[in-house]
């Protein structure tokens, strides 16, 4: 599976640890940067271009990180067939996915530790979407919106 991941300045260290993270488990990774430290960099400018990826297919997954993991989810709202949302805890990692078709997961990388963020991490990747009925049709109208409102 193709795992996209992007932070700014307040993810970059965490960004970092993932990326080996995942790289190890076997998964393909594109970074969409930061590439290297930058206090001065903006988030949006990060995490756009992962939505974007997310958006158009070029990966099937994602991770955002910004310092609180608000502004990034925020953001990667916005783009069309997002659905992103900030995770600090295991169980929303997966059943966002299972019951949501979560897309996105963004993390603080100021507030939650390596560990955790492994486990949130991984629980994310492993779920897969049930496709249940009810959720088809809730994930239905959140894509109506998306296309008419
Ligand atoms: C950057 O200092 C910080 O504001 C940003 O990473 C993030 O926390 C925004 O939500």
């Amino acid at each position: 599976m193709k795992i996209g991941i992007a932070a700014d300045h307040g993810g970059f260290e965490l960004k970092q640890l993932v990326v080996k993270m995942i790289k190890t488990a076997g998964y393909d990774v594109v970074d969409y940067g930061a590439h290297e430290y930058d206090r001065y960099d903006d988030y949006p400018d990060l995490i756009i271009p992962l939505a974007q990826g997310i958006s158009e297919g070029e990966v099937e997954k994602g991770i955002a990180i910004c310092g609180s993991g608000v502004g990034a989810s925020i953001v990667a709202n916005k783009i069309k067939g997002v659905r992103a949302a900030l995770i600090t805890e295991t169980y929303s990692a997966h059943q966002g996915v299972e019951h949501d078709a979560l897309n996105v997961i963004c993390l603080g990388g100021r507030v939650i530790g390596q560990e955790l963020a492994r486990e949130i991490v991984f629980s994310f990747l492993e779920a897969e979407y049930s496709g249940e009925e009810r959720h088809n049709r809730r994930l239905g109208k959140v894509t109506d919106l998306e296309e008419n409102w």
